[in-house]
Formats: structure tokens, sequence, C-alpha cells
């Protein structure tokens, strides 16, 4: 990663994380807290996207993520002078072998070997010598941290491979008389027909999981070569295993784009993980913010997220550089970001890339930006157009004739690191453009005048702007009503990525009280917050091997997995049960006696002369669902003590007696979920009985609860 974008990085992660706890102090509770519901006033509709979905490819999100391939840099081109997670393999000492990367460099490699690009994609690939008969030689991919092996699973393997031939000057193009120059010929004859064995076995070598073979065939030129691979029933699950193509028979042998899937989810090929699908579906979100962050924006310029050459089959995907630190594959393309809407249930929110990326850089609006301008509008028109525009025609030609439903565009992301202030008229032109082709859409300002006050959009004001936050828990719970004061000015607001950054490489229950607090700030404006997505949504969870670095880059995020399984943080189920238990109308609500706790001061406040202030400890909101008369209530105990509460339903009769309840709740604040320790910290269901107009509950220490009411129709 370039040095302006790790500084750029680095201020980013500062800018959320001023502020930190250091010490508690709470404040004794003088009465009971009361909690009104106010069913004698009607309360603001809330949003229908109320809750949705933020990603990017960050923290192997994708690649070694989602994305369900298993080898790492499958077509060779992570690093520029080393085969980065493959290696050679061979049976013993005796045998005679060797591997190199081979990139289409005229001034570094053999004539011949000038030949290898199978297309402008795949330019660099792995070759593999041998030198001598039976060696058992081959290259071996250690995965995304392991390849995960699973009782009785097919995996479907697939590489494009090309024996060498015998070298001879080439005709050039142009005629009989253009001979290639006589350069230094690597004679080596025909590799031998035959078996190529593939398998995925133990790093050590000694077990073999599941094999196959492929013939290969006697010719000069590439051929993709496929088969499955089925693990047996009773195999003991594991990630300590590599994936291995080998042969017995000497020669040169050239490997490109090399693939291993797993089951993917609805078999969609070149598709999803199962089990992260399942997680997200089971979150019900209404919407999914792609392509990013800072993914979108690149590191700089040319490494904006390149969404034209991730289309089609993944021979023509070149991946980019990525804003990361490493290199995606873009298998993940548009089209996947769009079929991944479909499986969850979510409306696609497509960030078009504004002119303005990581290292600072920026394309000032007029003739300069009206490229950019135009490749939004192509982008938009893949997803949304029909397929008689050119673009909803390739869409259809990439498999998806249905346009995709799409009602906002987001100009850019976090347009208020650019001081130059080139967003104003970057946004005007985007929206102008986006406007007068798609009237339908509405397009979302990544500067929003309460977040960034020194840096407004002039003229018509945005109809939805994004705020992010990153915070720590202290700050959630005092800025939990931040919204309870906004205008209603007409503008809507995006809660576009916001976290209780505490916890890694996923939250702790902590962060999850933070988060809920500010989840009830949310849903008590929901008419004002329109949508709101956490990041980042993924992280994998590996630390460095000798091979491999460290998986993640961003600490305290949602989902966390490794190769093998996956598992929800606190926040994660905070999020579910909040956008499970969500009615259509807010119920407004008020608080008596609510006890509070004095925030601790950074350094920086204390030596500023800033006093400390108090913050609360209950938080709340309600809502209920017009049609079938469920009330919906959320109560976060942000203490370490059981608080009681009395509940009070203004103007409601028909109440039923029965409720379910269901409580997020751990013993320490640093209690926390982790791949050996998935569920410590889940939802847990349960049905109540005596609720009346007026009743009382005793919020257990650090919880989180949602209580479901029925008002009898
Ligand atoms: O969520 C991680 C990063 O935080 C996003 O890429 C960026 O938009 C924000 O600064």
């Amino acid at each position: 990663m370039k040095t302006e974008t790790m500084k750029r990085h680095i201020l980013k992660i500062c800018y959320f994380a001023m502020g930190l706890p250091l010490l508690v102090n709470s404040s004794a509770i003088a009465q009971t807290t009361k909690l009104t519901l106010d069913f004698t006033k009607t309360g603001a509709k809330v949003s229908p996207m109320l809750y949705g979905l933020m990603t990017e490819e960050i923290n192997h999100s994708y690649d070694g993520g989602l994305y369900a391939e298993l080898i790492r840099n499958r077509i060779f081109k992570d690093n520029a002078t080393t085969p980065e997670g493959w290696s050679l393999v061979q049976k013993d000492t005796t045998s005679k072998a060797s591997i190199k990367l081979i990139a289409a460099d005229p001034d570094k490699v053999p004539y011949d070997e000038r030949r290898l690009s199978i297309n402008g994609a795949l330019t660099t690939c792995l070759r593999l010598t041998v030198t001598k008969d039976g060696s058992s030689a081959g290259i071996a991919n250690e995965g995304y941290w392991g390849i995960p092996v699973k009782p009785g699973t097919t995996y479907k393997a697939s590489f494009y491979l090309k024996g060498a031939g015998r070298t001879q000057p080439q005709r050039r193009p142009g005629g009989p008389q253009n001979f290639a120059p006589p350069v230094p010929v690597h004679v080596i004859e025909n590799n031998t027909a035959g078996p190529i064995t593939v398998t995925i076995e133990s790093n050590d070598g000694k077990t073999i999981y599941a094999s196959g073979t492929v013939n290969l065939e006697k010719s000069n030129f590439w051929k993709k070569y496929e088969l499955t691979l089925t693990t047996a029933a009773d195999v003991k699950p594991t990630t300590d295993a590599r994936f291995v193509i080998s042969t017995d028979r000497t020669g040169l042998y050239y490997f490109n784009l090399v693939s291993l899937f797993p089951p993917t989810y609805n078999n969609r090929p070149n598709g999803n993980r199962i089990d992260l699908t399942k997680m997200m579906i089971d979150m019900k979100p209404k919407f999914l913010r792609f392509p990013g962050g800072n993914f979108l924006e690149g590191p700089d310029i040319a490494d904006a997220f390149p969404w034209k050459s991730t289309l089609g089959l993944i021979e023509n995907r070149p991946g980019h550089k990525g804003s990361w630190g490493y290199r995606p594959t873009d298998g993940m393309g548009l089209l996947e970001f769009l079929m991944w809407c479909e499986e969850t249930g979510a409306e696609p929110l497509l960030a078009v890339y504004a002119g303005y990326s990581l290292n600072g850089d920026h394309v000032d609006a007029g003739p300069l930006l009206k490229p950019y301008v135009d490749d939004a509008l192509d982008e938009i028109e893949y997803v949304m157009g029909d397929v008689n525009t050119y673009w909803g025609a390739k869409r259809a030609a990439d498999g998806h004739p249905a346009p995709f439903k799409l009602t906002y565009v987001e100009i850019g992301n976090e347009d208020w690191f650019d001081r130059s202030n080139s967003y104003d008229g970057r946004f005007k032109q985007f929206r102008t453009a986006i406007d007068s082709k798609y009237p339908q859409l509405t397009c979302i300002s990544t500067i929003a005048d309460k977040q960034n006050p020194d840096m407004k959009i002039t003229g018509q004001k945005p109809a939805v702007m994004d705020e992010h936050y990153y915070r720590s828990s202290w700050d959630m719970w005092e800025n939990a009503s931040q919204y309870d004061k906004y205008d209603r000015d007409g503008t809507k607001i995006f809660v576009g990525e916001w976290a209780t950054r505490e916890g890694a490489p996923t939250t702790n229950l902590n962060a999850a009280l933070g988060d809920a607090a500010w989840m009830t700030g949310m849903e008590r404006n929901a008419d004002l917050i329109i949508m709101s997505c956490y990041a980042p949504l993924f992280v994998n969870v590996n630390t460095a091997t000798t091979t491999a670095p460290k998986a993640w880059q961003w600490d305290s995020d949602l989902i966390g997995y490794n190769a093998m399984t996956s598992y929800g943080s606190p926040s994660y189920y905070v999020q579910k049960v909040f956008s499970e238990y969500l009615g259509d109308q807010v119920v407004p609500m008020t608080g008596e006696n609510i006890p509070t706790q004095l925030k601790p001061l950074s350094k920086r406040d204390s030596v500023s002369g800033k006093k400390q202030t108090s913050v609360p400890t209950v938080f709340y909101a309600a809502t209920k669902d017009e049609k079938t008369g469920a009330i919906y209530l959320k109560v976060v105990n942000a203490l370490g003590k059981v608080q009681p509460v009395t509940i009070n339903l203004k103007g409601i009769t028909n109440l039923s007696k029965n409720a379910i309840l269901v409580v997020i709740k751990g013993t320490k604040p640093l209690d926390t979920n982790t791949i050996t320790e998935p569920e410590k910290i889940v939802p847990v269901t349960s049905k109540i009985k005596g609720i009346a107009a007026v009743f009382s509950q005793k919020l257990a220490p650090y919880s989180v609860n949602v209580y479901k009411l029925q008002a009898e129709k």
C-alpha cells in the first residue's frame, strides 16, 4: 500500500477513535426508571429501508471470505516477483523439479515464454519444470489460510495447463519473410501426454482427502481442464490442507487461473459461501451498499473500483490494486454484487466513483470529470437498464436479463477528506447527469451538513446525505439521542457507515451495548434516518503465518470467519434482533429518572480543560406494526448491575398478557464471541407473562432487551 494511502487510512482511524474510555463512575439510582410508550400520539413512519448492509473488499471480505474461491493468487499476479501462496511439492530428495513465475515481460523471459499470455487478463503464469521421471512433482496452493476440508463435499477444480513444445522461431504477422529474431531458445521436448493428478491433501502430503486426474493432451496450446474432487463422508474437518496439481513425468508445465470452489449458495457458479450468506439473510437486510468504502475510491485515481473489468468470464478479470494492501481478484464483480443482493433479499445501493481517491487526488469538475460521469451512467445502465440498452444487453449476455431495482446512487465515498472542496462541483455534475437520465433515482451526497458543517453542497440541497460514525461505546452512549435534535427540513440521513469500535477482530459486548444504544436513537428517528448500515461487515480472523500476513486490516468487525467456519459478534446479534423486531411506525417514548454515569475524560480532554459529562445508562425506542398490532420495545442497560424499570403503555387498552423477550447479555464488557467460542453471547428468547398497561422489569446487567408485545386486534 502506498505511504500516502496508509496515511489516509491512519488519519481516518484517528479521526474516528478520539475519546476512548478510561474510568467508569456511575451515579446512584435515585428513583425507579420509568419508560412511557405514548399510544395517544401518532409517531413517524419507519423507513422501510432502515437496516441494510455495507460491504467492500477489506479484511479479505471477498477473496478469502464471502467469494467462495479457495485458491489464493489464482492468476499469479498478487506479487510480481514471487508466486505467493504457491510452493513446489515433490516426492523426496531424489526428485528434480522447480517452479517459476513467468510474467509476459519480453525483456525477462525466453522467446518462447513471451507467448504465454492467455489473454490480456491472464498474462502471468506458473511454470513447473520436472527434469526427472518419477519425481511426483507439482504445484501446491495453501489457500486463504488453509483449504477447508469438509466431509462428503464435492469441490469443483479447474485450471489452464499448457505443455511446452519444441521452440521454433515464429512467423510474425506481416508476411512470410518476417521471422522473429534469433533470440536464445529454450529447447524442451514436448511433454508426454498423460495423467495429471489433482488432490486436496494434508500439508505434510501424508493424507489425501480427495483426488482425481485429468489427461494432459499432447498440444502446444492452453487448455482448460476441469474435474470434481469429493471427500469421504467420514473425513475429519480440517483447514490444515493444500491443493496440489502434480505429475510423474518430465517436462515443462505452465499453469494459469487455477480455481477450486466448494459448494456455493444456491449452487451459483462463481458464487458465495453458504454460511456467510445465511448469516446475512438472517439479518433481513433491506439494501446492500457496495462497493465501498475506500475500495470504491482506490488508492489512486487509476485504481478506483474498475467495474467494467469485473464483468463476464473470470478469465477476463485481471483483478486490480485494491485499497487495503492486497490485490483483489475481482471474482466478486459488479454482477456478483447484484446477485448477492438477490440472494439476501437486499436492494442494491450503488456507490459510483466520483473522481476522488485515497491519495488525495481528485478530478476537477467540468470536461475532465465527464468520462467519470459517463462511466457512472454506464454502470447504472448495467444495473437497471433493460435489455435493449447497450449495458443492459451486456448484463443479459452475462446471464441476468432482468434489470435490478435501484433507488439510490451514492456519489463517491467520504469526500469530506477532499480538503480542496472539489466535491461541490463534482457532486453537482454527477447529480445533473443522473437526474436527467434517471429522474427516478436519488443521489446521495457523501458530505452531510451536520457532520461536515464547513463543507457545504451549494445550490439545491441533496435529498439524502451520508454520515459516518466510528466511535467508542462512551461516545455512542453520549450521542445516542443526537438525531432527536435534527431539523426535519426534508433532507434525509443515510448513516452509511457506523460502528462502536471496541474488540478485535470482532467487537465485544461493550461495543454491542454502544451499538444498541445508537440504534435506539436511529429507530426513534426512523423517519429521518432512512437507511443505516454498519461497517465493516466481514473479517477473516486469521493471524499471520510464516507464508501469509494477518488477514485483517481493520479492528472491530461484525462477522468473523476462517476458511472452515464463521461466527457473529455480539454486535451482529444486536443488528439481527433489531432488524427482525421492527414495526412500521415509531411509538413516541419518554424516559424519567434515567440513571447516568460520568464519562471519563481522555488525556486530550483533560489537557483542554473539558468538564466531565453525564451520559445515560438506559436507552430505549419502540415501534409498532400497524397491521399485526405487534409492539417492539427495545431497552438497553449499559451498566454492570440490574436496573429496575417500570414500563407504561399509555393509551393502550387491548394488550395481550403474554409477550416475547429477547435478551443479549454478558457478564463483562470485554466478553465476546470467537471462532472457538462462537456462541458465548447470543440472543436468548423467552416467553413472559403478566404484561399490563403498566408493568415492571429488571434489566439484566450489560443487556440489550427486545420485547415483542401484542395489542389484540
Ligand atoms: O469501514 C472501513 C473504512 O472506514 C471505509 O472503507 C471508509 O469509508 C471509512 O473510512
